[in-house]
Formats: C-alpha cells, sequence, structure tokens
C-alpha cells in the first residue's frame, strides 16, 4: 500500500502547479445550453470540503423551482424531488451553518415571499437583524433564521420598482457583511447575477454557458478560464456574456485567467483521503516552493517580498499574525527570526491583534500567514496593521486571495490546492518560507556566517527527500495508530522549534479524529499537566537530537514512564538513548535543529491521520470544521 502511495506520488511530481481560491460554503451557477443540474452537481461535490451539513438547489424555467434539505450531497439528492429541476440555468449551494440551525429551512436557496428571486449565498450580513424588522413591518414572511433570506426580500423590494439588475445594485448597497452571492429572478430566467464582498467568488466562461462558484475546483470540468472577481462587484452572466460593474452601475473591465492545470490534481489521485494525498505531496510541495527562490548559492525573491536591502537592514521587530495551524508556523518563525537572523518577534493570533492596539514602530513588518488568504480574522488584523503605517508581507497558499491583495509584498507558499480540512501541507510549506527568509536575513544583517548560510541552504534542498524516507517509513506510526486509537486522551510536548510542532501534532489529532489531545512545552508538563498522565495516557515526545535541550527531554521521558505513561518519541536516526526508554520510537533523518520541525511534523500528521481512518472518522470533512473560517 505504502508502495502505491510513492508510485501514485512521483507520478504526481508531474502536475503543475496548482492554485485555488477557499471559503466555508460553497456555490455554484450555471446558465447555458445544457441542463443546469447535473452540472451543478457535479460543481458542489467538488466544493463539499467547504460545507456538508445541508445542500440545495435551484432551477430558474419561466419559474424558480427549488428543492433542498440537509446532509451532505449524495444524501439531499436522496431526498429531494430531482424530476422537479429540469431547465438550463440554475443555482446550488452546499452549507456550513453560521446564522441558523442545520435544517432544511435554513438550507439554501432561499427565496422572496413571492418565489421571484433565489439566491444563495456564502458569509455573512451583519445588518440582518435591523434589515429584517424593516422588511417585516413592510409585510415580508421569512420562512428560515438565516441572514441570507434577508438580502431576497431586500430584492424584491426594490424589485417592485425596478429591475432585475438594479434591484440587486440598490439592495446590496444597504447590506453590511460579507458575500458571494449567486442570484436568480423568475422574471428574467436568461440572467444570472453574481456579486462579491470579503468572500470569494469566481466567474468561469465555458463553450456551453456561463458558470459563477466560490472556486476553481467546482468548474474544472467545464471551463479553465475564470474571471476572480472583486469586492463590490457585480457580474451579470446570460449564456454568452459577462458583464461587470460596480454597485453604481458603472461597467468595469475585467480580465480572464486562463488556468493550464488539470481536475485530476485537485482530486484524490488513488489516495483514501485528500488528508493522506496531501502528507505525501509534501515532498512536492516543498520543492516547489524552494525552486526558483535559491539560485546560485543564495536566496531570492525577486520582487515578492518588496522590501529593499535597506528596510530588510533596518527592521526593528516582526509581528506575525495567523490563526490556527498558520498560528503554529508562525510560532516555529518567531524561533527562527530570534535564532538566526537576531529580529525581535512577536507572534499573535490575528483574532486577537486585531481588537488590540498593538505597538507598531515605523521599521516593524506585520507578516500574516494564512493558508487561503481568506480567513476573516488575519484579514482584518492585515488590514488594522496597514491602517497603522506598518509595512505588511503575507505568506500564502491562493493567488489573488483577500489577503494577497492588501499586502505590501507576498510570498506565496507553492503547495497546490489544500483541499483536505487539516492543513498538512500548507503548514510545512509555511515553515519553508519562513525558513527562506530567515536565510535571507541573516545573511543581509550579516548574524550569520557564509559557511552558515551554505548549510542552512544545503539543509532544505535535502528535506524533500528526507520527508519521502518518513513517509515510507511509516510503520510504527500505523503500529502506533492500531495500538492507541481508542484512547481517550493525549499529550504532545516538545521544547524550542519543537513545542509548536507538539501544539500541531495535538491540533491534527484533535481535528482528524476528535481524540482530547494537549500540545505543552515539554519542560511545562511538571507544572500541571503530569497529573494526567497514567497507563492509559499516551504522551508523544518530539525529541530530535539537539544541543539545546535534549538532555533535559531524555529527563521529561523518564518522568513519564515513572508515571506508567504511554512513550512515543520522534528522535533523530541513530539515536541510541530514546529507544531505551520510550515505548515507540518514530526516527526522522538528521538535520538542522531548525530544519527538524519540517521533518517531525510529518509523523504527527501521519499518526493523527491513521488514528482518525481507524476510527472510521470523516477525515477530510471533520465535524464543525470548515476549510475556510470566513466569519469572526
Ligand atoms: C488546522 C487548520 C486551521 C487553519 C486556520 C487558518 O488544520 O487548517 O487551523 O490553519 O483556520 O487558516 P488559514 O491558514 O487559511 O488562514
Amino acid at each position: 500500500m505504502l508502495k502505491n502511495h510513492w508510485t501514485i506520488l512521483r507520478k504526481q511530481y508531474a502536475l503543475s502547479v496548482l492554485k485555488v481560491v477557499f471559503d466555508m460554503c460553497g456555490i455554484v451557477g450555471y446558465i447555458g445550453n445544457k441542463e443546469a443540474m447535473p452540472v451543478l452537481v457535479s460543481g458542489l461535490k467538488n466544493l463539499e470540503y467547504r460545507g456538508y451539513d445541508s445542500a440545495g438547489f435551484a432551477i430558474i424555467n419561466k419559474r424558480i423551482i427549488i428543492e433542498k434539505d440537509i446532509g451532505k450531497i449524495d444524501d439531499v439528492q436522496k431526498k429531494i424531488n430531482a424530476s422537479l429541476l429540469k431547465g438550463f440555468s440554475g443555482l446550488a449551494h452546499c452549507r456550513w451553518a453560521t446564522h441558523g440551525n442545520v435544517t432544511k429551512e435554513n438550507a439554501h436557496p432561499h427565496a422572496d415571499c413571492s418565489n421571484k428571486i433565489a439566491i444563495v449565498h456564502n458569509g455573512i450580513i451583519e445588518n440582518y437583524s435591523e434589515l429584517k424588522e424593516k422588511l417585516i413591518q413592510k409585510k415580508h414572511v421569512f420562512r428560515s433564521e438565516t441572514d441570507t433570506e434577508v438580502i431576497a426580500h431586500l430584492i424584491e423590494e426594490f424589485h417592485k420598482k425596478l429591475g432585475f439588475e438594479d434591484a440587486v445594485k440598490n439592495a446590496l448597497k444597504e447590506v453590511k457583511g460579507s458575500y458571494a452571492l449567486g442570484v436568480a429572478c423568475a422574471e428574467e430566467p436568461g440572467k444570472l447575477i453574481a456579486a462579491r464582498n470579503e468572500s470569494p467568488l469566481i466567474v468561469g466562461k465555458g463553450k456551453n454557458g456561463m458558470f459563477l462558484a466560490s472556486d476553481i475546483p467546482a468548474l474544472l470540468e467545464y471551463t479553465n478560464k475564470f474571471i476572480y472577481m472583486h469586492d463590490k462587484e457585480i457580474a451579470v452572466i446570460t449564456k454568452d456574456t459577462i458583464n461587470i460593474f460596480d454597485l453604481e452601475g458603472k461597467k468595469k473591465s475585467f480580465k480572464i485567467s486562463t488556468l493550464n492545470w488539470s481536475k485530476e490534481a485537485a482530486e484524490k489521485g488513488g489516495f483514501k483521503h485528500f488528508m493522506l494525498k496531501e502528507i505525501y505531496e509534501q515532498p512536492r510541495a516543498i520543492t516547489e516552493t524552494i525552486d526558483e527562490r535559491l539560485k546560485n548559492g543564495d536566496v531570492v525573491f525577486e520582487k515578492e517580498l518588496n522590501l529593499t536591502d535597506d528596510e530588510i537592514l533596518k527592521i526593528d521587530s516582526i509581528k506575525l499574525i495567523g490563526c490556527g495551524t498558520s498560528w503554529h508556523a508562525a510560532l516555529v518563525g518567531k524561533f527562527m527570526f530570534e535564532e538566526l537572523a537576531k529580529i525581535p518577534t512577536e507572534v499573535e493570533y490575528a483574532s486577537e491583534f486585531r481588537y488590540r492596539n498593538p505597538i507598531l514602530k515605523p521599521n516593524t513588518i506585520v507578516m500574516a500567514i494564512s493558508q487561503s488568504g481568506e480567513t476573516a480574522d488575519t484579514i482584518a488584523a492585515l488590514k488594522e496593521a496597514k491602517k497603522n503605517g506598518a509595512k505588511t508581507i503575507s505568506i500564502c497558499n491562493v493567488k489573488g486571495s483577500s489577503i494577497t491583495r492588501v499586502s505590501d509584498g507576498v510570498v506565496y507558499t507553492r503547495a497546490g490546492p489544500e483541499i483536505g480540512v487539516a492543513s498538512t501541507k500548507a503548514f510545512t510549506t509555511q515553515l519553508t518560507v519562513l525558513y527562506l527568509l530567515t536565510i535571507l536575513f541573516s545573511k543581509k544583517r550579516k548574524t550569520l556566517n557564509d559557511k552558515q548560510i551554505k548549510d542552512m541552504i544545503y539543509g532544505i534542498r535535502k528535506i524533500p527527500l528526507q520527508i519521502a524516507s518518513v513517509l515510507n517509513e511509516d510503520f510504527e506510526v500505523v503500529n502506533c495508530a492500531e495500538l492507541y486509537h481508542k484512547r481517550t486522551n493525549s499529550l504532545y510536548l516538545g521544547r524550542g522549534v519543537n513545542f509548536p510542532i507538539a501544539l500541531e501534532g495535538a491540533l491534527k489529532l484533535k481535528e482528524v479524529s476528535y481524540i482530547h489531545a494537549e500540545g505543552y512545552p515539554a519542560a511545562e508538563m511538571k507544572h500541571g499537566p503530569i497529573a494526567l498522565i497514567d497507563e492509559h495516557m499516551p504522551v508523544v515526545f518530539i525529541a530530535p537530537h539537539d544541543i539545546y535541550t535534549y538532555s533535559k527531554i531524555l529527563g521529561n521521558i523518564e518522568e513519564v514512564k515513572a508515571r506508567g505513561g504511554i512513550v512515543i518519541a520522534i528522535a533523530t536516526e541513530g539515536d541510541k538513548e530514546i529507544p531505551k526508554k520510550a515505548d515507540h520510537t518514530i526516527f526522522i533523518p538528521k538535520t538542522l535543529y531548525t530544519l527538524s520541525s519540517i521533518l517531525a511534523v510529518v509523523p504527527l500528521q501521519l499518526l493523527a491521520y491513521h488514528i482518525a481512518d481507524k476510527l472510521g472518522r470523516t477525515i477530510d470533512q471533520p465535524k464543525n470544521l470548515a476549510k475556510v473560517v470566513t466569519v469572526e
């Protein structure tokens, strides 16, 4: 089975770099010469990772027919009356609940009172209660608890006096919040309207019609020509035309981008889950991320970083912001920037940063880390930093995403589309970019000598092959998953650059297996968590050989063993001490200390995956989670 994965991966090395936009809730729209339902269903299935608690369809054919229900798309298809859904134009939606419970009534599409307007929405309407109150006073009758439904009624209200397009534009002028919208009107069945504000939305141009979608995989089967919509834009599409306007009705020019990447690349490629495929893609993803940035023994960021040598010399501090896994990457970045480039660095949750008054000196750089580039808190934090005059840089995986548009400089991780909700290859490529930036800053600021820089470059070049060897030798990981998948708690302990890896290992396990796990700096164990240790508690130590804390970690392992705990240790190949003390040792190849985190996280990703698989979890779509959190 492993060999099989590796063979598939070799083939995937040949695939081009993929870029895609992600968000929560999925939207698809089609208008053209073909029956709409097959297009909507296949498009929606490719978006299911964004939301999977309910789904629905609207077909526009003289009148609007809406069929929807709770459950995943396959279940919803069984529950609805598909024979009613015949026509050449339609909208579809898969939901991740924000306003209103998971009920059939709250599923999208939503309609106005007269069933003339149908709407699918991703985002949050902040002023929905006040709008709803006004509309109720005007005798509108609401059928759901969602914020979305107010837009349908608001459009209906304007449509009493205005045409469809103008009604949408005027309604949106009253709406505060984020939206990616697909709107249809029974009186103008030859038209669909798409609108965007702070939620990703694309328009696709095909041979047999036009499309709208939350992201690219939905449409790959039908077209490779896309228009990335901007905030406060409205696209009016017919089967042959696309026109884009601002909310004042002024026509805007737009660019059609042609993507030359294959549909297969966004599919599972023979792996049981996207998460596993993405774990196995890491050698390729890291190769792509370092490629072209390492030239003639030097790190080159061309213009993407948008920092002059003088600005690099003058940096007096860096603030790294992000959420979840990206925040863990930031913690590793802090370690590297301070240890090697000697730049004081602070890490903050984007959600906290945005509501404080952070001290930003004139030469502070604010760096946001985000896989999707659409995380609401990170976007807001970055905007706040910019407002306060800071120079902003983003490390992001998705070209053209919101974060990249508000940053002064953008460094792309080249991980390709990450579909599994649990982030894996995005994380290791984020660490790769942070490591490359550390080399660049250290060189320019002369905090490391030529030999040290050379060793660092040599070290990162070897990482893809070293990850490949970790992936090939996962026997002990699978064994641990078999032995401990029924445990209900676990601890992850690491130090220095590997403390964030303890946090990340624990987060991965929680997310996909629903087993409670905590990450701690190993030395903190004795200040509390040690009370939890007994023969039921697996403790994962991230303990690669290093000159800093290795001997201390050995002591911590002894402390756990003395209390009957089960020790799973990640150790450096050739380590003779750890296997004597630990119940299980998983080896990673020798590398520089700062790079050990990139290697050490891989077996932890696999451990979480295999445990979740043994428990039969819905690994790519864990309960309550969405790939991109576009809400606060
Ligand atoms: C964990 C995970 C989340 C994301 C977080 C930030 O596996 O995927 O914790 O890391 O929601 O998302 P991005 O990086 O897209 O801003």
